[in-house]
């Protein structure tokens, strides 16, 4: 066990021989920047300033060889080989809270069909998670190489169970694997929780969430957990999908629209089908929000969770409508294939 002090803050972490700095930093509460996790991002570039370090895989493109002579090494890969202190760029967001990752047990308590396409899992958990709205867990699923990613779509206080909502991804065995083969009863294990996609509770802004797809599980954890503490925010989820079936959870959110004042639900479909008999806006997500905001967004912040061609035409339509950068925050769908 070697011990790594990270500074400017001087927390100390636990090391076990062979495992990173950056998974013993947050599995014991002290975070660093991250995002692949695996070598070829270079987001968690540190500066060693004492001790020895094997800087494992990292990727050449993610640090340079003037980098490692300069001390620097990537934090998911580095493994001290003796006590260090390292520094490291911390620019903590002050919503963040920063909740240590940990493994469970979970267990599969119900499996449903929410659409065509995409299944909801629930699993129960064999203690409670701490986690902010809008953060993803890792599952490990068996014959499957690597964890596959997935947000959690229930509310922080339902701390004993996730939800998860799984597209099927075509070819994908780990998405494959879950609408094909798993069963209620199975167990399996998850680490979490990860991600900065969360919640900026202290804005005093109004709220604008715009989902597409199995994109809904952040946004729906965010907006229950909102409500759930009385947030008096004006709450606008838009919701995009391509036809009637594909539009889960629906009824959900209608009735919670009906139940809080703050909260406005608007579907929206773009390739609605003639039995769906669809009344309601029909075209994409981003222009439902156009159409509903008559093209004004100042005054918000905006959460976006969905595919990758939503998100820019999310991001594009808010700026014209005098949305800035720092008033958006975004989840690009996780690859979980
Ligand atoms: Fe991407 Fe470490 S998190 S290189």
């Amino acid at each position: 066990m070697y011990q790594v002090t990270v500074e400017p803050t001087g927390d100390v972490v636990e090391v076990e021989e062979g495992q990173t700095i950056l998974d013993a930093s947050l599995r014991q509460g002290v975070w660093l920047p991250f995002a692949c996790g695996h070598g070829t991002c270079g987001t968690c570039k540190v500066q060693v300033l004492e001790g020895d370090v094997d800087i494992g895989d990292a990727s050449p493109f993610a640090l340079m060889d003037m980098e490692r002579d300069e001390g620097k090494v990537l934090a998911c890969c580095a493994i001290p080989e003796g006590d260090v202190v390292i520094e490291a760029d911390i620019d903590v967001d002050p919503d963040f809270l920063g909740y240590p990752i940990e493994d469970f047990e979970a267990t599969v308590v119900a499996i449903e069909d929410l659409s065509p396409t995409i299944k909801g899992v629930r699993f129960e958990l064999d203690h409670p998670i701490q986690f902010q709205a809008g953060q993803y867990i890792n599952l490990n699923l068996p014959g499957v190489e690597g964890a596959r990613a997935f947000s959690i779509a229930n509310k922080p206080s339902e701390n004993t169970v996730l939800d998860l909502h799984v597209r099927r991804v075509p070819e994908g065995a780990g998405t494959g694997y879950i609408h094909e083969q798993l069963q209620v009863g199975e167990k399996l294990s998850v680490s979490g929780p990860y991600g900065q996609f969360f919640t900026r509770k202290s804005a005093p802004e109004d709220l604008i969430f715009i989902a597409g797809g199995s994109g809904l599980s952040s946004p729906q954890s965010m907006v229950l957990d909102l409500l759930e503490q009385g947030d008096a925010r004006k709450i606008t989820l838009l919701q995009g999908a391509r036809n009637l079936a594909e539009l889960y959870n629906r009824e959900l959110f209608e009735q919670l629209a009906q139940e809080y004042e703050n909260f406005t639900y608007v579907p929206a479909l773009d390739n609605p089908l003639p039995e769906d008999n669809w009344q309601g806006f029909a075209g994409y997500v981003h222009e439902a929000a156009i159409e509903h905001f008559s093209g004004h967004f100042a005054g918000h912040k905006a959460y976006l969770c969905g595919p990758p061609p939503m998100i820019d035409a999310a991001i594009t339509a808010l700026m014209q409508g005098r949305l800035f950068e720092r008033d958006i925050y975004m989840e690009r769908f996780l690859t979980a294939a």
